[in-house]
């Protein structure tokens, strides 16, 4: 039977929160993990359950809960993993935090979070993404080929590195019958975005930003079949910002 199965990180909110919610609505069981317990706004059947309370920040407690994890799959077929959380810390001021700024064990914690977190998940869950020869889905970002106007160097450099990793993924493991692919989201409204984020608009010909939802609804439209041929790419989501 065709796995119903995904496992979506970072699901307490914004897109995470919308994507749970669009999957759980169309029959789709969901495994989420966030550093806080079961948000309330997130009150999808069997969440209690299906939620893991993980800080991907710290990779040794991340190799326990991964442990943990693959024993609650009990071998089940996983259709997609979905890595969607991630950290872009600003200034004390809420801006963009520069090069000189951003202290060496900050960018270290980005990299946990937005790049060896998802390896370390993609790996310990492989076998169950082949018996239902998934998919991986790298949820990137905009400020991976460019320089952004709010979103530092330690961000922008992680999701850079998560991209070529989902072109390196998608060569190794289509022998498995695995695809891995990108998203990479413009400016969608979630708490990522400041007030001041608001001056980015001008910049994107549609005129406004992008809701978590429609995002969501391309990850969902990614796990079915009309995508099978659509392997080691990233699917770019942004209003045209970037004509
Ligand atoms: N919003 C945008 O404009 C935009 C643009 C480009 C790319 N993106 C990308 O889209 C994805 C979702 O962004 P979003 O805007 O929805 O972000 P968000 O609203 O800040 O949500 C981030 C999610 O990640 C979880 N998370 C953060 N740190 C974590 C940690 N150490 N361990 C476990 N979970 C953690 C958060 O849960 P807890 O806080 O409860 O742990 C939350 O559920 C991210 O990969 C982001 O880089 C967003």
């Amino acid at each position: 039977m065709e796995s119903k199965l995904i496992i979506l990180t970072g699901g307490s909110r914004g897109i995470g929160h919308e994507t749970s919610k669009m999957f759980w609505e169309n029959g789709w069981e969901v495994i989420t993990c966030s550093r806080t317990p079961v948000a309330p706004q997130c009150p999808w059947t069997k969440n209690k359950q299906n939620h893991f309370q993980i800080d991907l920040e710290n990779l040794e407690t991340l190799e326990n809960s991964l442990t943990q994890l693959v024993e609650f799959l009990n071998g089940r077929p996983v259709k997609a993993l979905i890595n969607n959380a991630a950290i872009s810390p600003k200034s004390q001021s809420n801006e963009r935090l520069s090069f000189v700024d951003t202290p060496i064990q900050l960018w270290q914690k980005v990299f946990n979070v937005n790049f060896f977190a998802p390896i370390m998940i993609s790996k310990a869950i492989i076998n169950n993404l082949k018996l239902a020869e998934g998919m991986v889905i790298n949820i990137t970002s905009i400020a991976s080929d460019m320089v952004h106007e709010f979103a530092g160097p330690a961000y922008a450099t992680s999701k850079a590195a998560l991209k070529s990793l989902t072109r390196e993924m998608a060569a190794d493991l289509s022998k498995y019958g695995i695809r891995v692919n990108a998203i990479a989201p413009g400016e969608i409204e979630t708490s990522m975005i400041t007030q001041d984020s608001k001056r980015l608009i001008k910049s994107i010909p549609m005129g406004r930003f992008g809701k978590p939802e429609e995002v969501a609804a391309v990850i969902h439209s990614m796990c079915s079949d009309s995508f099978s041929y659509v392997n080691g790419t990233e699917i770019e989501i942004n209003g045209g910002q970037k004509v």
